[in-house]
């Protein structure tokens, strides 16, 4: 069941690739993307980071502006393409193709490590073993950042289902009319706090209206 749920999520951002970024444009979303900016671009001030799920490099584009590197993984070639095309000078980004359960290409000796939007599509079973191998990649005393989306009504897509674990789908529609019965999460803070665990240090998560955002230290 995980394998087929997490092929469909591949399939699903390699389909939306082009229409991906329409996303950020959503005009009741503007405040929160804006704040999201700005937390990003302080916390990522002058570091080596290691982005996983990267998609078509939104974010990347953002914190590569104040970071020292990023090197920003995604499995899909059509999100890597389109992130490539932003411009980002090539001594500051390394985009690597890469499964995000194996990060094989990966070495460890990041000072930070970021994921968007990507916490929400982790089945629960898989959760906590991603966020060790996540961690296995960073320095001790690495900054780790989440953002992802809150569920709002009106605004998010209804749920779909439900599973025996917890999890729950979204039918999620493209533009050529394509649909996709995809895994979506919507943690709420408690189960942010019990999944990381009290070994993480200076934990802070802030529930914005759209989206929620976490740090902490490793
Ligand atoms: C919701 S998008 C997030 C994109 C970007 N981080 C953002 O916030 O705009 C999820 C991304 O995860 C990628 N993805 C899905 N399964 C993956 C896997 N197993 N390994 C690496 N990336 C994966 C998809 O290609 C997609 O680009």
């Amino acid at each position: 069941m995980a394998r087929r749920i997490d092929n469909d999520i591949k399939q699903y951002y390699s389909d939306r690739a082009y229409e991906y970024d329409k996303t950020y444009l959503r005009p009741e979303r503007q405040k929160d993307i804006k704040e999201l900016h700005r937390l990003l671009k302080t916390l990522f001030k002058d570091q080596n980071v290691l982005e996983v799920a990267c998609g078509t490099g939104y974010w990347t584009n953002t914190i590569a502006s104040v970071s020292k590197f990023i090197t920003a993984v995604d499995i899909n070639d059509e999100v890597l393409q389109i992130a490539k095309s932003r411009g980002i000078p090539s001594n500051k980004v390394n985009f690597v193709k890469d499964d995000v359960y194996l990060l094989s290409k990966i070495q460890n000796d990041f000072s930070a490590g970021f994921a968007g939007s990507w916490w929400s599509h982790i089945s629960k079973s898989k959760l906590k073993p991603f966020i060790t191998l996540f961690h296995s990649k960073l320095r001790l005393n690495a900054l780790v950042v989440f953002i992802d989306n809150r569920r709002v009504k009106r605004s998010s897509t209804p749920i779909s289902g439900i599973d025996i674990h917890g999890n729950t789908f979204q039918i999620r529609k493209l533009e050529d009319g394509r649909e996709y019965e995809i895994l979506k999460n919507f943690p709420t803070k408690k189960e942010i706090r019990e999944t990381l665990g009290k070994k993480v240090k200076n934990l802070k998560i802030q529930f914005l209206k759209y989206f929620w955002i976490v740090s902490y230290n490793i």
